[in-house]
Protein backbone atom coordinates (compact mmCIF):
# COMPACT_ATOMS: atom_id res chain seq x y z
CA UNK A 1 0.00 0.00 0.00
CA UNK A 2 0.99 3.63 -0.62
CA UNK A 3 3.33 5.13 2.45
CA UNK A 4 3.84 8.49 3.32
CA UNK A 5 7.21 10.36 5.21
CA UNK A 6 4.36 12.84 7.42
CA UNK A 7 1.76 11.80 9.76
CA UNK A 8 0.38 15.22 10.57
CA UNK A 9 -2.27 15.93 13.55
CA UNK A 10 -5.80 15.90 11.71
CA UNK A 11 -8.98 16.94 12.91
CA UNK A 12 -10.58 13.50 12.99
CA UNK A 13 -14.02 15.20 13.75
CA UNK A 14 -13.97 17.85 10.95
CA UNK A 15 -12.75 14.75 8.17
CA UNK A 16 -15.55 12.56 9.65
CA UNK A 17 -17.86 15.39 8.68
CA UNK A 18 -16.12 15.98 5.35
CA UNK A 19 -15.98 12.45 4.09
CA UNK A 20 -20.04 12.14 5.11
CA UNK A 21 -20.84 15.38 2.71
CA UNK A 22 -18.51 13.99 -0.10
CA UNK A 23 -20.20 10.45 0.08
CA UNK A 24 -23.60 12.93 0.07
CA UNK A 25 -23.25 14.62 -2.65
CA UNK A 26 -25.00 14.21 -6.10
CA UNK A 27 -21.57 14.15 -7.69
CA UNK A 28 -20.00 11.88 -5.09
CA UNK A 29 -20.87 8.30 -6.98
CA UNK A 30 -16.72 7.74 -7.52
CA UNK A 31 -16.46 6.91 -3.78
CA UNK A 32 -17.48 4.07 -4.56
CA UNK A 33 -17.04 2.99 -8.08
CA UNK A 34 -14.23 0.22 -7.05
CA UNK A 35 -16.23 -1.47 -4.53
CA UNK A 36 -19.23 -1.85 -5.89
CA UNK A 37 -17.71 -2.70 -9.54
CA UNK A 38 -21.06 -4.00 -11.44
CA UNK A 39 -19.40 -6.95 -12.76
CA UNK A 40 -21.73 -6.87 -15.80
CA UNK A 41 -20.08 -3.57 -17.04
CA UNK A 42 -16.89 -4.74 -16.32
CA UNK A 43 -17.47 -8.19 -18.78
CA UNK A 44 -18.98 -5.94 -21.32
CA UNK A 45 -16.09 -3.90 -21.24
CA UNK A 46 -13.56 -6.59 -21.99
CA UNK A 47 -15.91 -8.66 -24.91
CA UNK A 48 -16.11 -5.06 -26.38
CA UNK A 49 -12.26 -4.87 -25.72
CA UNK A 50 -11.93 -8.13 -27.60
CA UNK A 51 -14.20 -7.43 -30.36
CA UNK A 52 -12.16 -3.82 -30.75
CA UNK A 53 -9.01 -6.17 -30.83
CA UNK A 54 -10.04 -8.23 -33.19
CA UNK A 55 -11.59 -6.14 -36.13
CA UNK A 56 -8.52 -2.98 -35.89
CA UNK A 57 -5.10 -2.58 -35.61
CA UNK A 58 -5.39 1.26 -33.73
CA UNK A 59 -8.16 2.49 -31.73
CA UNK A 60 -8.65 6.39 -32.12
CA UNK A 61 -9.67 7.80 -28.63
CA UNK A 62 -11.27 10.94 -28.69
CA UNK A 63 -11.85 13.28 -25.42
CA UNK A 64 -10.48 15.87 -23.48
CA UNK A 65 -9.79 16.69 -19.89
CA UNK A 66 -11.46 14.40 -17.63
CA UNK A 67 -12.73 12.24 -20.71
CA UNK A 68 -8.92 11.69 -21.58
CA UNK A 69 -6.30 12.40 -19.40
CA UNK A 70 -6.79 9.25 -16.46
CA UNK A 71 -6.76 6.79 -19.02
CA UNK A 72 -3.70 7.91 -20.98
CA UNK A 73 -1.87 8.39 -18.26
CA UNK A 74 -2.37 4.67 -17.04
CA UNK A 75 -1.48 3.34 -20.63
CA UNK A 76 1.61 5.96 -20.97
CA UNK A 77 3.00 5.11 -17.60
CA UNK A 78 2.41 1.33 -18.31
CA UNK A 79 2.94 0.72 -21.77
CA UNK A 80 1.07 -2.56 -22.00
CA UNK A 81 1.78 -4.84 -24.61
CA UNK A 82 -1.51 -4.79 -26.95
CA UNK A 83 -1.90 -5.48 -30.77
CA UNK A 84 -3.89 -2.11 -31.08
CA UNK A 85 -1.96 0.95 -31.13
CA UNK A 86 -3.98 3.74 -29.34
CA UNK A 87 -4.19 7.27 -30.68
CA UNK A 88 -5.39 10.02 -29.00
CA UNK A 89 -7.18 12.72 -31.03
CA UNK A 90 -9.94 15.52 -29.99
CA UNK A 91 -7.39 16.67 -27.19
CA UNK A 92 -7.01 20.21 -28.55
CA UNK A 93 -8.26 22.31 -31.81
CA UNK A 94 -4.67 22.32 -33.66
CA UNK A 95 -5.42 20.72 -37.33
CA UNK A 96 -2.00 20.08 -37.36
CA UNK A 97 -2.35 17.51 -34.66
CA UNK A 98 -5.31 16.58 -36.09
CA UNK A 99 -3.89 15.97 -39.57
CA UNK A 100 -1.10 14.23 -37.82
CA UNK A 101 -3.57 11.55 -36.14
CA UNK A 102 -5.32 11.19 -39.23
CA UNK A 103 -1.51 10.12 -41.28
CA UNK A 104 -0.95 8.32 -38.06
CA UNK A 105 -3.51 5.54 -38.73
CA UNK A 106 -3.02 6.11 -42.33
CA UNK A 107 -4.29 2.90 -44.02
CA UNK A 108 -4.69 0.72 -40.76
CA UNK A 109 -7.67 -0.92 -39.98
CA UNK A 110 -9.52 1.22 -37.13
CA UNK A 111 -12.26 2.23 -34.76
CA UNK A 112 -13.19 5.18 -33.38
CA UNK A 113 -13.96 5.24 -29.56
CA UNK A 114 -15.60 8.70 -28.37
CA UNK A 115 -15.77 10.22 -25.10
CA UNK A 116 -17.60 13.33 -23.83
CA UNK A 117 -19.78 13.02 -20.79
CA UNK A 118 -21.80 16.56 -21.92
CA UNK A 119 -21.14 14.97 -26.14
CA UNK A 120 -21.10 19.16 -26.95
CA UNK A 121 -17.60 19.94 -25.86
CA UNK A 122 -16.11 21.43 -29.01
CA UNK A 123 -12.45 19.91 -29.13
CA UNK A 124 -13.72 15.74 -29.60
CA UNK A 125 -16.24 17.03 -31.75
CA UNK A 126 -14.25 18.11 -34.31
CA UNK A 127 -12.04 15.39 -34.02
CA UNK A 128 -15.16 13.06 -34.55
CA UNK A 129 -16.77 14.62 -37.28
CA UNK A 130 -13.03 14.57 -39.57
CA UNK A 131 -12.21 10.48 -38.20
CA UNK A 132 -16.17 9.51 -38.97
CA UNK A 133 -15.42 10.82 -42.64
CA UNK A 134 -12.32 8.60 -42.46
CA UNK A 135 -14.21 5.94 -41.58
CA UNK A 136 -17.26 6.12 -43.71
CA UNK A 137 -15.21 6.52 -46.45
CA UNK A 138 -13.62 3.61 -45.48
CA UNK A 139 -15.83 0.94 -44.18
CA UNK A 140 -19.28 2.13 -45.91
CA UNK A 141 -22.48 1.51 -44.04
CA UNK A 142 -20.09 -0.95 -41.65
CA UNK A 143 -18.85 2.14 -40.35
CA UNK A 144 -21.12 2.17 -37.35
CA UNK A 145 -20.46 -0.92 -36.29
CA UNK A 146 -16.47 0.41 -35.44
CA UNK A 147 -18.03 3.63 -33.17
CA UNK A 148 -18.03 3.40 -29.54
CA UNK A 149 -19.36 6.34 -27.70
CA UNK A 150 -18.93 6.85 -23.70
CA UNK A 151 -21.48 9.56 -23.22
CA UNK A 152 -24.80 10.26 -20.94
CA UNK A 153 -26.49 7.37 -19.93
CA UNK A 154 -30.31 9.82 -21.58
CA UNK A 155 -29.43 12.70 -22.94
CA UNK A 156 -26.99 15.00 -24.80
CA UNK A 157 -26.05 14.83 -28.60
CA UNK A 158 -23.27 12.13 -28.55
CA UNK A 159 -26.10 10.06 -26.79
CA UNK A 160 -28.57 10.90 -29.60
CA UNK A 161 -26.68 10.44 -32.55
CA UNK A 162 -25.16 7.39 -31.05
CA UNK A 163 -28.65 6.01 -30.45
CA UNK A 164 -29.93 6.81 -34.06
CA UNK A 165 -27.30 5.42 -35.49
CA UNK A 166 -26.54 1.80 -33.49
CA UNK A 167 -23.27 3.13 -31.92
CA UNK A 168 -22.50 0.88 -28.97
CA UNK A 169 -22.44 2.60 -26.00
CA UNK A 170 -21.26 2.88 -22.56
CA UNK A 171 -22.25 5.42 -19.82
CA UNK A 172 -20.55 8.11 -17.87
CA UNK A 173 -22.79 7.65 -14.90
CA UNK A 174 -24.61 11.03 -13.63
CA UNK A 175 -23.12 11.36 -10.35
CA UNK A 176 -19.54 10.84 -11.48
CA UNK A 177 -17.31 14.51 -13.03
CA UNK A 178 -15.06 13.59 -15.71
CA UNK A 179 -12.22 13.99 -13.81
CA UNK A 180 -13.02 11.19 -11.15
CA UNK A 181 -14.26 9.19 -14.03
CA UNK A 182 -10.82 7.22 -14.15
CA UNK A 183 -12.17 3.82 -12.92
CA UNK A 184 -15.82 3.71 -14.60
CA UNK A 185 -16.45 3.05 -18.10
CA UNK A 186 -14.50 6.15 -19.62
CA UNK A 187 -11.41 5.06 -18.38
CA UNK A 188 -11.61 1.15 -18.16
CA UNK A 189 -12.56 0.61 -21.86
CA UNK A 190 -9.43 2.30 -23.39
CA UNK A 191 -7.60 0.52 -20.96
CA UNK A 192 -8.71 -2.47 -21.75
CA UNK A 193 -8.26 -2.39 -25.49
CA UNK A 194 -4.51 -0.87 -24.39
CA UNK A 195 -3.98 -4.51 -22.25
CA UNK A 196 -4.23 -2.93 -19.09
CA UNK A 197 -5.52 -5.37 -16.40
CA UNK A 198 -8.47 -3.20 -15.26
CA UNK A 199 -8.68 -6.02 -12.46
CA UNK A 200 -5.75 -5.19 -10.83
CA UNK A 201 -6.11 -1.33 -11.07
CA UNK A 202 -10.23 -1.90 -9.25
CA UNK A 203 -7.92 -4.22 -7.04
CA UNK A 204 -5.97 -1.47 -6.05
CA UNK A 205 -8.35 1.59 -6.31
CA UNK A 206 -10.65 -0.52 -3.83
CA UNK A 207 -7.77 -1.49 -1.05
CA UNK A 208 -7.72 2.78 -0.85
CA UNK A 209 -10.97 3.06 -0.49
CA UNK A 210 -10.96 1.12 2.63
CA UNK A 211 -10.51 2.64 6.16
CA UNK A 212 -7.08 2.69 6.34
CA UNK A 213 -6.71 4.65 2.77
CA UNK A 214 -9.36 7.27 3.12
CA UNK A 215 -6.96 7.50 6.23
CA UNK A 216 -4.28 8.16 4.37
CA UNK A 217 -5.70 10.46 1.37
CA UNK A 218 -7.05 12.69 4.98
CA UNK A 219 -3.73 13.05 6.19
CA UNK A 220 -2.17 14.35 2.71
CA UNK A 221 -5.52 16.38 2.37
CA UNK A 222 -4.34 17.86 6.31
CA UNK A 223 -0.94 18.51 4.76
CA UNK A 224 -1.66 20.62 1.60
CA UNK A 225 -4.48 22.65 3.85
CA UNK A 226 -1.64 23.59 6.40
CA UNK A 227 0.88 24.70 3.71
CA UNK A 228 -1.40 26.45 1.88
CA UNK A 229 -2.58 27.86 4.95
CA UNK A 230 1.37 29.07 5.71
CA UNK A 231 1.06 31.03 2.36
CA UNK A 232 2.68 28.13 0.08
CA UNK A 233 0.19 28.14 -3.15
CA UNK A 234 2.11 25.54 -5.17
CA UNK A 235 2.71 22.36 -5.29
CA UNK A 236 5.08 20.85 -7.67
CA UNK A 237 4.14 16.89 -8.62
CA UNK A 238 7.75 15.74 -9.12
CA UNK A 239 8.32 11.91 -10.42
CA UNK A 240 11.59 10.02 -11.65
CA UNK A 241 9.57 8.13 -13.91
CA UNK A 242 9.45 10.17 -17.49
CA UNK A 243 6.55 7.57 -18.60
CA UNK A 244 4.65 9.08 -15.43
CA UNK A 245 4.64 12.91 -16.93
CA UNK A 246 0.97 12.04 -18.00
CA UNK A 247 -0.19 10.83 -14.53
CA UNK A 248 1.34 14.53 -13.82
CA UNK A 249 -1.11 16.19 -16.38
CA UNK A 250 -4.19 14.30 -14.77
CA UNK A 251 -2.85 14.86 -11.57
CA UNK A 252 -2.76 18.95 -12.37
CA UNK A 253 -6.37 18.93 -14.09
CA UNK A 254 -7.67 16.72 -10.98
CA UNK A 255 -6.44 19.75 -8.69
CA UNK A 256 -6.86 22.71 -10.74
CA UNK A 257 -10.13 21.74 -11.51
CA UNK A 258 -11.49 20.68 -8.41
CA UNK A 259 -9.80 23.61 -6.61
CA UNK A 260 -9.23 26.56 -8.43
CA UNK A 261 -12.24 28.76 -7.65
CA UNK A 262 -13.60 31.10 -5.54
CA UNK A 263 -10.29 32.77 -5.71
CA UNK A 264 -8.76 29.82 -3.45
CA UNK A 265 -6.79 26.96 -4.67
CA UNK A 266 -2.98 25.56 -4.43
CA UNK A 267 -1.52 26.01 -8.33
CA UNK A 268 -0.39 22.69 -9.21
CA UNK A 269 2.65 22.31 -11.07
CA UNK A 270 4.50 19.51 -12.27
CA UNK A 271 8.41 18.12 -12.96
CA UNK A 272 10.19 14.97 -14.30
CA UNK A 273 13.14 14.38 -13.27
CA UNK A 274 16.76 14.08 -13.74
CA UNK A 275 15.43 15.76 -16.47
CA UNK A 276 13.76 18.92 -14.65
CA UNK A 277 17.16 19.27 -12.51
CA UNK A 278 18.96 20.34 -15.17
CA UNK A 279 16.66 22.94 -16.23
CA UNK A 280 13.87 23.91 -12.89
CA UNK A 281 16.24 21.96 -10.62
CA UNK A 282 17.66 25.74 -10.37
CA UNK A 283 13.92 27.34 -9.10
CA UNK A 284 13.54 24.33 -7.34
CA UNK A 285 16.78 24.56 -5.14
CA UNK A 286 17.15 28.33 -5.06
CA UNK A 287 14.43 29.57 -5.82
CA UNK A 288 11.48 32.01 -4.44
CA UNK A 289 9.93 29.83 -1.58
CA UNK A 290 6.55 29.62 -2.03
CA UNK A 291 6.46 25.85 -2.99
CA UNK A 292 6.46 22.66 -1.62
CA UNK A 293 7.19 19.42 -3.49
CA UNK A 294 5.02 16.48 -3.63
CA UNK A 295 7.31 13.17 -4.96
CA UNK A 296 5.84 10.67 -6.28
CA UNK A 297 8.15 7.96 -5.23
CA UNK A 298 7.84 4.99 -7.55
CA UNK A 299 9.86 1.72 -7.26
CA UNK A 300 13.28 2.58 -9.52
CA UNK A 301 16.78 1.08 -10.22
CA UNK A 302 19.54 1.69 -8.07
CA UNK A 303 21.00 4.64 -9.34
CA UNK A 304 17.66 6.50 -10.17
CA UNK A 305 17.01 5.99 -6.20
CA UNK A 306 20.23 7.48 -5.12
CA UNK A 307 19.15 10.50 -7.60
CA UNK A 308 15.52 10.40 -5.26
CA UNK A 309 17.39 10.34 -1.99
CA UNK A 310 19.75 13.17 -2.82
CA UNK A 311 16.54 15.73 -4.21
CA UNK A 312 14.98 14.73 -1.06
CA UNK A 313 17.59 16.08 1.20
CA UNK A 314 18.76 19.01 -1.30
CA UNK A 315 15.67 20.38 -1.14
CA UNK A 316 14.43 20.15 1.98
CA UNK A 317 18.12 21.62 3.02
CA UNK A 318 17.34 24.40 0.43
CA UNK A 319 13.74 25.34 2.16
CA UNK A 320 11.37 23.31 0.60
CA UNK A 321 8.47 20.83 2.75
CA UNK A 322 9.02 17.76 0.70
CA UNK A 323 6.50 15.32 0.81
CA UNK A 324 7.08 11.88 0.02
CA UNK A 325 4.51 9.56 -1.52
CA UNK A 326 5.80 6.09 -1.66
CA UNK A 327 3.67 3.96 -4.60
CA UNK A 328 4.43 -0.39 -3.70
CA UNK A 329 4.48 -1.01 -7.32
CA UNK A 330 4.87 0.27 -11.22
CA UNK A 331 2.21 -1.63 -11.97
CA UNK A 332 -1.82 -1.66 -12.51
CA UNK A 333 -2.35 -2.13 -8.62
CA UNK A 334 0.03 0.91 -7.59
CA UNK A 335 -1.92 3.20 -10.34
CA UNK A 336 -5.48 1.92 -8.98
CA UNK A 337 -4.33 2.94 -5.70
CA UNK A 338 -2.77 6.47 -6.56
CA UNK A 339 -5.63 7.18 -8.42
CA UNK A 340 -8.20 6.68 -5.62
CA UNK A 341 -6.07 8.12 -3.30
CA UNK A 342 -5.48 11.26 -5.38
CA UNK A 343 -9.01 11.62 -5.88
CA UNK A 344 -10.02 11.21 -2.18
CA UNK A 345 -7.32 13.63 -0.90
CA UNK A 346 -8.12 15.91 -4.04
CA UNK A 347 -11.91 16.22 -2.56
CA UNK A 348 -10.90 16.17 1.18
CA UNK A 349 -8.78 18.85 0.34
CA UNK A 350 -11.07 21.67 -1.77
CA UNK A 351 -13.85 21.16 1.33
CA UNK A 352 -10.56 22.11 3.41
CA UNK A 353 -11.02 25.20 1.19
CA UNK A 354 -14.31 25.74 0.91
CA UNK A 355 -14.58 24.83 -2.39
CA UNK A 356 -16.86 22.47 -4.20
CA UNK A 357 -14.75 19.66 -5.78
CA UNK A 358 -17.07 18.41 -7.79
CA UNK A 359 -18.01 21.64 -10.53
CA UNK A 360 -15.93 23.81 -12.61
CA UNK A 361 -17.89 26.76 -13.76
CA UNK A 362 -14.64 28.06 -15.36
CA UNK A 363 -14.39 25.28 -17.81
CA UNK A 364 -17.91 25.53 -18.17
CA UNK A 365 -17.35 29.22 -19.32
CA UNK A 366 -15.08 28.53 -22.06
CA UNK A 367 -16.99 25.94 -23.57
CA UNK A 368 -19.84 28.02 -23.63
CA UNK A 369 -17.95 30.67 -25.67
CA UNK A 370 -16.67 28.07 -27.58
CA UNK A 371 -20.23 26.54 -28.79
CA UNK A 372 -21.69 29.75 -29.68
CA UNK A 373 -19.22 30.73 -32.09
CA UNK A 374 -18.10 26.81 -32.43
CA UNK A 375 -19.25 26.89 -36.38
CA UNK A 376 -16.52 30.26 -36.85
CA UNK A 377 -14.01 28.40 -35.10
CA UNK A 378 -14.06 25.06 -36.32
CA UNK A 379 -13.61 26.08 -39.71
O1 LIG B 1 -13.29 17.06 -15.39
C1 LIG B 1 -14.12 17.60 -16.12
O2 LIG B 1 -15.32 17.62 -15.82
C2 LIG B 1 -13.70 18.21 -17.43
O3 LIG B 1 -12.33 18.21 -17.57
C3 LIG B 1 -14.34 17.44 -18.58
O4 LIG B 1 -13.97 16.09 -18.49
C4 LIG B 1 -13.90 17.98 -19.94
O5 LIG B 1 -14.18 19.34 -20.03
C5 LIG B 1 -14.59 17.21 -21.09
O6 LIG B 1 -15.98 17.31 -20.97
P1 LIG B 1 -16.93 16.32 -21.74
O7 LIG B 1 -16.65 14.92 -21.27
O8 LIG B 1 -18.32 16.75 -21.40
O9 LIG B 1 -16.64 16.46 -23.21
Amino acid sequence: MITLNFDPEVDNGKIAQILADIREDPMGGWVNLPQNINIDEVMRIKEVARKITEEAECLVCIGIGGSYLGHRAIIEALSPKSEVDIIYAGNSLSKRELDRALTDVGDRDFSLLVISKSGTTLEPKVAFEAFKRKLYEKYGEQAASRIYATTDANKGELHDEAVANGYARFVVPDNVGGRYSVLSAVGLLPLAVAGVDIDKLLEGAAEMAGEKGVEMSAKYAWMRYVLFSRNYDTEVFSSFEPSTAYFNEWLKQLFGESEGKNRQGVFPASLIYSTDLHSMGQFMQDGRRNLWETIIDYPTDEMNRKVVNAVRVAHTQGGIPVLNIGVPSFDEKGFGELVYFFEMACAISAKLMGVNPFDQPGVEAYKKLLRDDGAGLAS
